[in-house]
């Protein structure tokens, strides 16, 4: 339960820390400072025209568009992002003040559907009856329509509404809210199924970010499993010390730019069979193929929780993760979840046929080899083999390297807040060629800008 709580405040702070979803910090964990940039009022909140998401706001609607920026709507205006002060809605999404009466949306959501490209990561909007379907910020064409002509038994009137892409639900869905009503819409089959989660609060916006699920109701919120309704964990949260930066509010909120992104090394990276690329530091990892939503750490422990923290390398092969950590090794089958194959830590020597500890790990393409940096060597281990055992030696001409992974565009090899990417690890071993370093923090955190 504690972990789970931490958990959530530590990635939800380190959300705070941009402006512009490009923004990370990977040292943040460490960090409880103090804010130190007051909130910047401008003219109207002057006049009181604007509202204040600081002083409590029940939001209407929360959805990203397809860029990833983040829209909070309250009546008339909206928030960009988890900055900034409240702006007039019709400046981006124009149509949807000359519709409307109240003043105001009622739900909203991006709609995740890869199988129909010509809705995926449209935004939509309800306004009592009527549904609206942005792209680009554009309104698509014969829209408005009647919420039920595009999604047939959804009542009017929402309270909240939010994506849920296959694998986290059991198919790409869209759930919404009204009351203490819940309506799981299959896109595909168009099928609803009604619930009613008693224990849950009445949501008023509900919000996917990074897979998981938020309800919000006043200015709290509370995170839910999108199948079961489940809440594990402290909750409600107030929503300004996560969600918004807010004066004195937050934790774990850092200093500076310079300061946030010094120092930065990794321990260990890896790209799985679906494209998602993992980056671990200390007791933080992060995510680098969804920067769409912006940069964020998560504990280690969150998702891979025996294994924790410090983690030496990792590799992904056959639709599993191997992350070594001194002389053990942590096999994990990948699905919407890791989960760690029984039996498992083991000896490094038993699994792999070499002693720990190692500096990094990496598997190019569809081969049954993982490449292990150890110290000033570059170990072959055929995978496909029993036992395994190393088959290959050959001498590494490179200082201390901390992690590396291949991918389509090559190898890419870390060392202390530098990178070095090579055709291939022949060219590594060959020491011929020192390609130009590339800085972690500007060239893959989002630093300096
Ligand atoms: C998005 O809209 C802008 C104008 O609002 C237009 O210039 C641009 O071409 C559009 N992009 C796409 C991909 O449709
Ligand atoms: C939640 O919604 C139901 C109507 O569906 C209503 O009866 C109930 O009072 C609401 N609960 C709260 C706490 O507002
Ligand atoms: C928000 O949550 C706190 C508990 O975390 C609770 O005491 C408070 O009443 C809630 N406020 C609203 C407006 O729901």
């Amino acid at each position: 339960m504690r972990l789970l709580s931490q958990t959530l405040c530590l990635c939800l702070a380190l959300a705070l820390s941009q402006a512009a979803p490009s923004h990370y910090d990977f040292m943040m964990a460490d960090h409880h400072g103090a804010h130190d940039h007051p909130l910047h009022l401008d003219d109207d909140a002057h006049h009181g025209a604007k509202p204040d998401r600081c002083e409590g706001i029940e939001f209407d609607a929360i959805t990203p568009d397809e860029k990833g920026n983040v829209f909070f709507f309250k009546g008339d205006h909206l928030w960009k992002g988890y900055s900034g002060p409240a702006e007039l809605s019709n400046a981006f999404f124009k149509e949807l003040d000359e519709h409307q009466h109240l003043g105001h949306v009622d739900a909203a959501f991006r709609m995740h559907y890869t199988d129909d490209p010509t809705h995926h990561d449209h935004i939509f909007f309800f306004l009592d009856d009527h549904v609206f379907s942005y792209y680009n910020h554009t309104l698509e064409e014969g829209f408005p329509k009647k919420i039920q002509e595009v999604f047939p038994g959804i009542p009017d009137h929402l309270d909240a509404a939010v994506e849920c892409p296959k694998g986290e639900c059991i198919v790409d869905s869209v759930i919404f809210f009204k009351g203490n009503k819940v309506y799981h819409y299959d896109i595909a089959t168009k099928a609803v199924k009604e619930k009613e989660w008693s224990h849950m609060p009445n949501c008023t916006s509900a919000y996917r970010w990074l897979e998981r699920h938020y309800c919000f109701h006043g200015h709290n919120f509370t995170r839910f499993h999108p199948v079961t309704g489940s809440v594990v964990g402290m909750y409600p949260k107030d929503a300004r010390d996560f969600f918004m930066k807010c004066p004195g509010r937050g934790h774990g909120h850092g200093g500076s730019d310079s300061e946030r992104c010094k120092d930065v090394k990794l321990d260990a990276i890896t790209s799985d069979d679906k494209g998602k690329t993992y980056a671990f530091s200390g007791k933080v990892y992060m995510r680098l193929d969804t920067h769409r939503d912006g940069w964020h750490g998560f504990s280690i422990a969150s998702a891979w929780k025996e294994v924790e923290s410090d983690v030496d390398a990792v590799f992904s092969y056959d639709q599993k993760m191997y992350l070594i950590k001194g002389d053990q090794v942590y096999i994990y089958k990948s699905a919407a979840h890791y989960t760690l194959i029984e039996g498992y830590p083991k000896p490094l020597k038993e699994e792999l046929g070499i002693e720990g500890p190692v500096n990094a790990a990496f598997v190019c393409g569809d081969q049954h080899t993982v490449q292990i940096i150890k110290g000033p060597k570059l170990l072959d281990i055929d995978l496909s083999a029993t036992p395994r055992r190393v088959v290959k030696e050959s001498p590494l001409p490179f200082p201390k390297i901390d992690a590396s992974m291949c991918g389509p565009t090559g190898l890419k090899v870390y060392a202390g807040s530098d990178y070095y990417q090579f055709e291939s690890p022949a060219l590594l071993t060959s020491g011929k060629i020192r390609p130009q370093p590339h800085k972690i923090p500007q060239e893959m955190l989002g630093c300096g800008h």
